[in-house]
Parts: C-alpha cells; sequence; structure tokens
C-alpha cells in the first residue's frame, strides 16, 4: 500500500513515495531506510541516557525526531504543514499545533513517573502522554516511532525494560490509539501493562 493511500494527506508525495533527500523512489527501499535510522537513534539516545543527559520535554521530543530522519526528511523534526487522517480520524489541525503543543508540555510534566510511583500509576501516565502526543501527531510522518522511543528511553531511566508492544496484536495498539483520540486511554494501559517488565 502506498502512503497516499493511507495517508490523507497534501502536497509532498512523488509517484506515491514521500519525497526524501536520497531520491528513493520505491517504498520497500524508504521503509529500509527509515528502519536503519530509527535503529541508529535508538542506539544514539540509550548512549545519552546511560550518561544522565535527557531531559524528558517537548524540545527533546522534537530532537528526537529530527536525529532520526533528518538524512531522509527536510521536516525532520519540523511542525507539519499538511492535514493527516488515518482510518477517518482527523488528527490536530495543522494551525492548531503549535497551541496543542503547549498544553501537551504540560501533560508531560504533569505525567512524569516518579521513583515513587506504583507501576500501574506509571501505566497510568505513560498511556495519557503517548495518547495525548498521537492525537497531535506533530510531525508529517514518524510520529508513532518518535513517541516509542521516546517512552522507552523514559521507561528505562525508571529501570523498566523498553515496551514490548508486540504483545499486544496491531489491532490492538491501533485500537487503543483511537480510543485515546477521545481521552478513553484505558486500552492504551492495556497494552502498555502487557508490554512493560523490570
Ligand atoms: N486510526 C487511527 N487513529 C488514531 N491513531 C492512529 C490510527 N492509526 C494509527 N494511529 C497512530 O498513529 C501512529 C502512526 O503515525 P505515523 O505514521 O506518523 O508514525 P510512524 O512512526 O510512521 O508509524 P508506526 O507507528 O506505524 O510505526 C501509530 O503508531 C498509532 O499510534
Ligand atoms: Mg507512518
Amino acid at each position: 500500500m502506498t502512503e497516499h493511500s493511507r495517508y490523507n494527506v497534501g502536497g509532498q508525495e512523488d509517484g506515491g513515495v514521500l519525497k526524501n533527500k536520497l531520491n528513493i523512489n520505491d517504498q520497500k527501499t524508504l521503509e529500509d531506510a527509515e528502519t536503519i535510522l530509527f535503529s541508529d537513534a535508538y542506539k544514539y539516545f540509550f548512549g545519552l541516557l546511560e550518561k544522565g543527559k535527557l531531559k524528558f520535554d517537548v524540545k527533546f521530543i522534537f530532537q528526537i525526531h529530527k536525529y532520526s530522519l533528518e538524512t531522509l526528511y527536510q521536516w525532520a523534526g519540523k511542525i507539519r504543514t499538511v492535514e493527516i487522517s488515518k482510518g477517518g480520524v482527523l488528527f490536530c489541525a495543522s494551525s492548531q499545533i503549535e497551541k496543542a503543543l503547549k498544553e501537551f508540555e504540560k501533560i508531560l510534566s504533569q505525567n512524569m513517573p516518579a521513583s515513587i510511583d506504583a507501576k500501574d500509576i506509571i501505566i497510568e501516565k505513560l498511556a495519557i502522554i503517548h495518547c495525548e502526543f498521537n492525537a497531535i501527531h506533530p510531525f508529517r510522518e514518524g510520529n508513532g516511532r518518535t513517541i516509542r522511543l521516546f517512552i522507552d528511553l523514559l521507561v528505562v531511566s525508571h529501570g523498566f525494560n523498553p515496551i514490548d508492544y508486540a504483545k499486544s496484536s496491531q489491532h490492538d495498539y491501533i485500537k487503543a490509539c483511537i480510543r485515546g483520540m477521545s481521552k478513553d486511554y484505558s486500552q492504551m494501559q492495556e497494552v502498555i501493562l502487557k508490554g512493560l517488565s523490570k
């Protein structure tokens, strides 16, 4: 399936494949390149985490996106300028993203896991962070991978393993994201509970 048929967006497609700096025009090759870049980003940011250099704020989410995708896309680390919907669900209007991110910054600081938090409280907080970020969907592409990496860094900093989303089906994960769009975080909590281990 091409990007064009999956996403309702304007402008940047080139024969169904996202326009990119390396002029890759084959979808599979582009996806492979993205996979390599995100895997490099995991190594890079987990290296920084070991040095204790991370501050978990919105700026950092943008840094993750930029570092991960700037080899391929000029819009890496930048707010999208096109409207995006998935499965009939419209994400935040591009004109409202900046405002929504200011709200999200508050949500993020209110829901930072603390070392005294019980596991169920940490799961509640992570579900809110994941779902609220997804509802904004500030980037043109790569929103899911970026917030999952951010949350993985966060949980590892609290002594957990990275979250294993494969413990839930793709269907249940997407359903959890859809529910989260209307602030029902319960299914995302389920997904995180299944995937979170020490
Ligand atoms: N119908 C939907 N409603 C709400 N959220 C959705 C829906 N479908 C997918 N999502 C969310 O959007 C994310 C995909 O967004 P995007 O394509 O920008 O990220 P990605 O990193 O490229 O993809 P993926 O997360 O699939 O690896 C999914 O991870 C999920 O969180
Ligand atoms: Mg995508």
